[in-house]
């Protein structure tokens, strides 16, 4: 009686690996993704990857790179790039003035070295995100320049040929004024540690492409004209000197109202310096209660960015910050806004991302 039994669950096994399983699972692997129609375009397509956050709201530390498989396979499917949302920050790096903790950080680069994507080093100097060690007392300029060099020779040297692209600079320049920000990088708004700083991360990994990235400068006409031109002035005194940069990173943080009219220009003029463009930190904030409407007014946002990306021969990465509504930042930072990436909190795809396949197509 046992034998026939096993005999027929044997076939049935059979039956159900040819016949139901494996096409499905073959047509699973063939299933268009962003990755692979980004790769077709030798574009890098990514996500901010969160691991050791902080969320403000819900009160505890969210580390889904570790702790959530379907997470993990999302972002190994769907994406060629990664960037940390955090672990690259001093907040995180620096535990003291004489101590480094990578443990977080090689996480990161470890899972994307095993996915096959590249990783965007974020960030080397910003004047947010440091440890109290530093917020707590005062520096000379000649100690800022001190911990800045440490750092980078450090951080940059540790990754060194390992990271594809590096925020060497975040965020220096004030919103209204147009000047540097007077900050822990920038005292007395000077651009002197911004100037060794690229040098020193040139030295420190020769072959990372080095950036200096920034918010609400994408725009050259309308309301975000007084930055970007101030961006592009910084930038193109940096190239004039031989400083070596690379690079310009556009942040994107954006709402359903969102109106461009000259980032293309924008774009092409980095080109004419010689310099490539990326996306770094793309979202799409809603206001609540969500509409379809709205999710429609998003997807067509999302559609628009990577077009300017895909038409500007210098645009070289589109990276989101964060894939699922689950874990974005948004929530807890806008008051009233949510629902800014591509999937919902259950991993579905909204048609942001549909907009981004088709984009891609
Ligand atoms: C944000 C992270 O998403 C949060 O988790 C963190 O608490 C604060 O920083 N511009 C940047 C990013 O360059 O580093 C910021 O990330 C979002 C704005």
């Amino acid at each position: 009686m046992t034998q026939p039994r096993s005999f027929g669950h044997l076939l049935l096994a059979c039956f159900l690996a040819t016949s139901l399983l494996s096409p499905r699972a073959a047509s699973a692997e063939a299933a268009p993704t962003l990755r692979k129609r980004a790769d077709a375009h030798g574009l890098l397509i990514g996500s901010a990857v969160s691991l050791g956050s902080w969320d403000e709201r819900r009160g505890e530390e969210l580390s889904p790179l570790r702790d959530s498989p379907r997470y993990r396979r999302h972002l190994r499917k769907q994406f060629n790039v990664v960037t940390p949302e955090n672990v690259m920050k001093w907040d995180q790096l620096r535990p003291g003035m004489d101590t480094f903790d990578f443990s977080l950080a090689d996480e990161l680069v470890e899972f994307a070295e095993a996915h096959g994507q590249s990783v965007h080093g974020h960030t080397l100097l910003w004047f947010l995100a440091l440890p109290d060690w530093v917020t707590e007392r005062e520096w000379t300029q000649a100690e800022q320049r001190r911990l800045a060099k440490k750092h980078i020779r450090r951080v940059a040297g540790r990754y060194a040929g390992r990271i594809h692209s590096w925020d060497v600079i975040n965020e220096a320049v004030d919103d209204t004024s147009g000047r540097l920000r007077d900050t822990m990088w920038t005292p007395g708004r000077s651009d002197r540690i911004i100037r060794r700083a690229f040098r020193w991360a040139r030295k420190a990994d020769p072959n990372a492409i080095l950036c200096y990235n920034d918010y609400n400068h994408a725009d050259m006409e309308g309301w975000q004209r007084t930055k970007s031109n101030a961006v592009y002035e910084l930038v193109r005194t940096l190239v004039r000197d031989g400083v070596p940069i690379d690079c310009v990173g556009f942040q994107f943080h954006l709402d359903h109202n969102f109106r461009q009219t000259a980032v293309a220009e924008n774009f092409r003029r980095y080109a004419d310096l010689g310099l490539q463009v990326q996306v770094t930190e793309l979202d799409v904030r809603l206001p609540e209660p969500i509409t379809q409407a709205d999710l429609n007014a998003q997807a067509s946002i999302y559609r628009e960015v990577a077009d300017l990306c895909l038409d500007a021969p210098n645009c070289t990465s589109l990276i989101m910050w964060g894939f699922t509504d689950r874990y974005s930042w948004v929530p807890w930072f806008f008051d009233g806004w949510d629902a800014a990436t591509i999937m919902t909190r259950g991993y579905k795809k909204k048609p942001a991302f549909w907009a981004l396949m088709d984009a891609l197509e």
